[in-house]
């Protein structure tokens, strides 16, 4: 946890961001993984941690700005409590770590919102994205469970989105812990990504780092030959030689913030002509945007320009044609690129989604396009000092996709369908950093992790006894 005087100061701002009213969040409780007893790990809300720190099932906090005082709903343990889980501070004391004097059984919690309606203060809360939470919410406030989600205040998304979008010094420095963890997991990925290894061997591995470094991963691992997929959780096959395998994963530090890296190597160590030539676009195309992000630059922009770069390096190898400005304007990358540039990072990992992509990423001058694939860009708006986003192009080749755009004779006149037939098998290449916004530009996070092709190759070379000198094991 930070020190108290971090959470203080945060619910201050906030108070002055929200000007009246209570705001109410909602912490989580354990949910039951095959009953009740047995649960999955716990995770607490992001929007609770980052105003209140308790890492503990069963709290809820308010922040009443109109007699700027903040409480700490939440029960003392049992007898029976301590005999399962040993001795536990009290509620009181919890409290007092994270700057707060009030507290009160958590059952007081109905009676202090009623109260608060009954005398015209305005109850604020947050999208809940919980059947357990929607269920509370409706009892607290009288609401029918379906329409618990309409009343979310968009007053307080606002205020939460600008507090959290800047991430301070102590912020940054998790996010680093949540680096290092990526890098061993990519590292030792890269390392194990050897001609007859399963892919759950590798998936497994990676995990297990994340959990023995603090963890858990900040998503399901996505790792697969098959990277065309973008999300793919199926990890079954067997590594042959002549494939790419993707590795999309992050973890959480103990104290939730996230990392989310992703490389791509060949399977056995070499690329291949073929590999290298659609790999050295991703990487242009990713490092161009580590060039030029900075305050100021929208990052659809940044997306346009990895866009324009990949449209480039594709007409070079003779996979597309024609002019890249208008291929770019008639969206004909979007048959390779069908995602995104990239998405905030924070205590979650894709940082605040449960608030509403639009909050997050866009505003009133910056709308989402309808074009496909542009419509996934997460984030669009112009980058600040202290953003941490994803940097994540990629080129994909989806049969799929393609069979249906050439039927379609969709971008025919930027798109060579006859050499991209050859392709079908090639699967997928996305390489991905975290990068925090500076005054005059931006940083990557993290110690680099392998990342050119001679900086793969040498890496997938090296014995397994670099993970030991490296500090591992
Ligand atoms: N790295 C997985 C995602 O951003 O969705």
């Amino acid at each position: 946890m930070f020190h108290k005087s971090v959470y203080t100061s945060r619910r201050a701002q906030l108070k002055k961001e929200l000007g009246s009213g209570i705001a109410l969040f909602l912490g989580n409780v354990d949910a039951a993984f095959n009953y009740g007893a047995n649960t999955y790990s716990f995770r607490q809300d992001s929007n609770f941690l980052y105003y209140f720190g308790l890492d503990h099932a069963g709290f809820s906090g308010v922040v009443d700005v109109d007699n700027d005082t903040d409480y700490l709903f939440g029960n003392d343990v049992d007898m029976d409590d301590i005999i399962w889980m040993g001795p536990q501070p009290l509620v009181s004391e919890l409290a007092a770590e994270v700057g707060i004097s009030k507290t009160a059984p958590y059952g007081d919690l109905t009676s202090f919102v009623s109260k608060a309606v009954k005398s015209g203060q305005k109850v604020h809360f947050l999208p809940p994205y919980r059947g357990e939470t929607i269920i509370e919410l409706a009892a607290l406030l009288n609401l029918p469970v379906q329409e618990v989600k309409a009343h979310a205040s968009t007053d307080l998304i606002k205020a939460v989105v600008k507090q959290r979008e800047i991430k301070d010094e102590h912020e940054i420095a998790e996010i680093e812990k949540a680096m290092f963890t990526a890098y061993m997991m990519h590292t030792t990925s890269m390392k194990m990504a050897q001609p007859g290894m399963v892919e759950q061997d590798i998936a497994g591995t990676i995990e297990g780092i994340a959990i023995a470094l603090g963890g858990p991963v900040s998503f399901p691992v996505i790792l697969s030959v098959d990277g065309q997929t973008l999300h793919n959780h199926n990890h079954h096959n067997i590594l042959k030689e002549g494939r790419m395998m993707v590795t999309d994963a992050g973890a959480e530090t103990a104290m939730h913030y996230a990392s989310d890296i992703t490389r791509t190597v060949p399977v056995g160590g070499k690329f291949n002509t073929r590999q290298a030539e659609i790999y050295q676009i991703v990487l242009d195309a990713n490092m161009e945007v580590i060039k030029a992000s900075k305050p100021g630059v929208l990052y659809r922009d940044m997306h346009f320009l990895a866009s324009r770069v990949i449209i480039d390096g594709l007409k070079q190898v003779g996979l597309m044609k024609g002019d890249t400005d208008a291929a770019l304007e008639a969206g004909a990358h979007t048959l390779f690129l069908p995602h995104g540039l990239g998405h905030m990072m924070g205590l979650d990992v894709h940082d605040m989604e449960g608030l509403g992509e639009d909050f997050v990423g866009y505003n009133e001058s910056i709308k989402r396009s309808d074009q496909f694939g542009t419509a996934y860009l997460r984030m669009a708006k112009a980058l600040k000092t202290g953003h941490v986003v994803t940097d994540e192009p990629g080129i994909y080749f989806i049969p799929a996709l393609i069979d249906q755009f050439k039927a379609e004779g969709k971008f025919k006149d930027f798109v060579n369908y006859e050499k991209l037939e050859t392709y079908k098998d090639f699967g997928g290449i996305r390489i991905e950093d975290d990068i925090l916004i500076t005054d005059h530009g931006c940083t990557v996070l993290g110690k680099p992790i392998p990342k050119t092709i001679s900086e793969v190759e040498k890496t997938m070379a090296e014995p397994r006894e670099w993970i030991k000198r490296e500090g591992f094991i």
